[in-house]
């Protein structure tokens, strides 16, 4: 017998390499009664994420795969996904690229977070080029992801105005707090 649980929140996965700061505020906001997702599992393609730990504090099952051979860990994700009927996939400090097959494969939404204001600034090492560059702004973008790099369509972003004395680790720090308002926030825009 299907049990029904009275609620219909999208089934989500995050995916993360890191840290996972911005998981946990994915969980948090995915607790609240305006949430239109639940995080029902946690990927990582590195054993030694921090961010594994919210698994186990918010009870949420959590998956590592060796991504030594892309294709595989990507097999054995989309069947997982399949099995746990995940709706959405969230990237959050997820460092692998995923292939155009996957993206392809997985017909739900696939979101990212990326750490500047694109088109500006694909890639790696954003806030170092934000201030080589002297630009006067930076911020957060979340996209669909596509199979071009950081190159989906863009959801949402916040700019953050950049200071005489800021360093990259400075401006990451200032960023990441945006980032963490703005992933639940593109959440709300889209569903
Ligand atoms: C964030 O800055 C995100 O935009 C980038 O990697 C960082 C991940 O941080 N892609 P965390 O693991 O969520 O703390």
């Amino acid at each position: 017998m299907v049990k029904s649980t009275g609620h219909k929140k999208i089934k989500t996965a995050v995916f993360i390499s890191g840290t996972g700061s911005n998981l946990n505020s994915l969980i948090k906001f995915s607790k609240t009664k305006n949430s239109p997702i639940s995080i029902d599992l946690i990927i990582s393609n590195n054993s030694k994420s921090k961010g594994l730990k919210f698994a186990k504090v918010f009870r949420i099952k959590k998956k590592v795969y060796d991504f030594k051979k892309n294709s595989l860990a990507e097999k054995k994700i989309l069947k997982i996904l399949k099995k746990n009927e995940i709706k959405l996939i969230c990237l959050a400090g997820f460092m692998k690229i995923l292939s155009k097959n996957f993206i392809q494969s997985f017909k739900e939404k696939i979101l990212n977070i990326h750490p500047s204001l694109l088109p500006k600034y694909k890639g790696l090492d954003t806030h170092k080029r934000v201030i080589e560059n002297k630009e006067k702004y930076t911020g957060c973008t979340v996209h669909y992801v596509s199979s071009k790099l950081d190159s989906g369509k863009i959801i949402i972003q916040k700019k953050i105005k950049i200071r005489g004395n800021d360093t990259p680790a400075k401006i990451a720090k200032k960023v990441l707090v945006e980032e963490h308002k703005l992933y639940p926030k593109a959440i709300l825009k889209i569903f």
